[in-house]
């Protein structure tokens, strides 16, 4: 199965043994998994792939988990990749394809990296998990654990979008909204990890999320027949996602399936809570804390990113930009792409489908590149944030709530 050799620092390269809980470096560094790629490469055929499980756990060889009965699966992964040809007209570009993670479990990405996490902390041994998150990671994690039987503690800002809220509480979660960002949140599970002692699973101080989120770079690749396309569009909060498939590529050319051509990272954030575009522009490897953060796109509301320069040095290293877009033109955006494609994104896709435009009007983009956008999420999760475009008169009475199927 896996490859597995050890973790390192992203920072200063110090080396973690495997199959023991870790979180960050004493540096502070976040700690990459590393693998025994020379093996996998003489082991492992990519042409094998396509018999494997139609989830990410294909990949099992580059993902962490040593003992198959650890996995912990819902069907996460293997989304489609579909050829946005009305959106791409309109926009003038003939090869922008849409890679769809809202129809994961529990509808977004989160799915990808939570599934690998569990997966781990059952091979850990872990009983009781803890996430600070900004709606869509506690949910994963909420299903996740309730699959694996483990007990979940969540910390979500109070004005999280309802379906967050609903899913975890119905997944048996225990919830704690709280006044502020996911930063107080997360503050909140380090005081909880250390008087409880529960597993910390927050982003990047958990080291497999990342993991599951890099097969997001293993299929596309694979989906385009091992060509990687010339640019994609990630809208990035902690930036896990990017970092991850940045990661993937690298894995990639080391098992000789792709070569050194990357593809341009562009991270799209909101305006209301833009630090990675705000460093990116005055050219710093580190993030500052983004001041009164506030957007629709509740998982881009992340302040300060904890990987802020592996994001950086991505984008850096692929040529590629980072893009700030308005809730009022995301939001828009996501408008148009549904009644163009037939495909509901959640706030954060749609922030990418508004920075395509603008990237290929201003010159950034040509026509024929061939462009992936990540839509993370399904705008149903988003009903509040999507009913400030179609308002409808009171009227949808609760107790009326099904009956015209089961009449009362
Ligand atoms: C739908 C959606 N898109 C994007 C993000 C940002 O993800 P990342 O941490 O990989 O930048 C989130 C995070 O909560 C999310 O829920
Ligand atoms: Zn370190």
């Amino acid at each position: 199965m896996t490859t597995l050799t050890h973790l390192e620092c992203s920072l200063c390269a110090a080396r973690f043994e495997a199959g023991k809980p870790h979180h960050l470096c004493a540096c502070g560094g976040p700690l990459l998994v590393r693998y025994d790629l020379e093996m996998a490469r003489a082991s492992w055929n990519r042409e094998w792939i396509r018999t494997g499980p139609s989830n990410m756990w294909r990949y099992a060889p580059v993902l962490p988990v040593r003992g198959p009965g650890s996995v912990v699966t819902l069907g996460e992964g293997m989304t489609p990749l579909i050829l946005a040809r009305r959106l791409g007209q309109r926009v003038g570009a003939s090869n922008v394809w849409i890679k769809d993670e809202g129809v994961n479990p529990t509808g977004s990405f989160k799915a990808r990296g939570l599934s690998c996490a569990i997966s781990m902390a059952v091979e850990l041994g872990v009983k009781r998990v803890a996430i600070p998150s900004a709606g869509n990671a506690a949910s994963a994690l909420a299903a996740y654990a309730a699959a694996a039987g483990l007990e979940a503690h969540i910390y979500m800002p109070r004005d999280v979008p309802q379906s967050n809220f609903i899913e975890c509480q119905a997944f048996g979660a225990r919830v704690t909204l709280v006044d502020g960002l996911i930063s107080d949140c997360a503050r909140l599970v380090a005081a909880g990890v250390e008087r409880e002692g529960w597993y910390d699973v927050s982003t990047l101080k958990e080291p497999y999320r990342i993991e599951g989120k890099k097969t997001m770079g293993y299929e596309v690749a694979e989906q385009l027949n091992w060509q990687l396309p010339d640019a994609i569009f990630y809208p990035t909060g902690g930036g896990v996602g990017l970092i991850g498939m940045w990661k993937a590529f690298e894995e990639m050319q080391a098992l000789g399936w792709i070569g050194a051509g990357r593809p341009k990272m562009i991270a799209v954030q909101a305006a209301g809570c833009a630090p990675v575009v705000r460093a990116f522009e005055q050219g710093e490897r580190r993030c500052q804390f983004f001041e009164n953060a506030s957007t629709v796109a509740a998982g881009l509301r992340v302040p300060k990113p904890l990987g802020d320069f592996l994001i950086m040095d991505a984008i850096r290293a692929s040529g590629g930009t980072a893009v700030a877009v308005s809730d009022t033109d995301l939001l828009d955006a996501g408008v148009t792409l549904a009644s163009e494609e037939g495909m509901f994104a959640a706030p954060e896709g749609a922030a990418c489908v508004a920075a395509l435009e603008r990237l290929l009007a201003e010159g950034f983009l040509k026509p024929q590149e061939r462009i992936v956008i990540y839509n993370t999420g399904s705008g149903l999760k988003y009903l509040e944030a999507y009913s400030t475009r179609f308002p409808r008169e009171a009227g949808g009475e609760p107790d009326k709530l099904g009956g015209l199927i089961t009449p009362r």
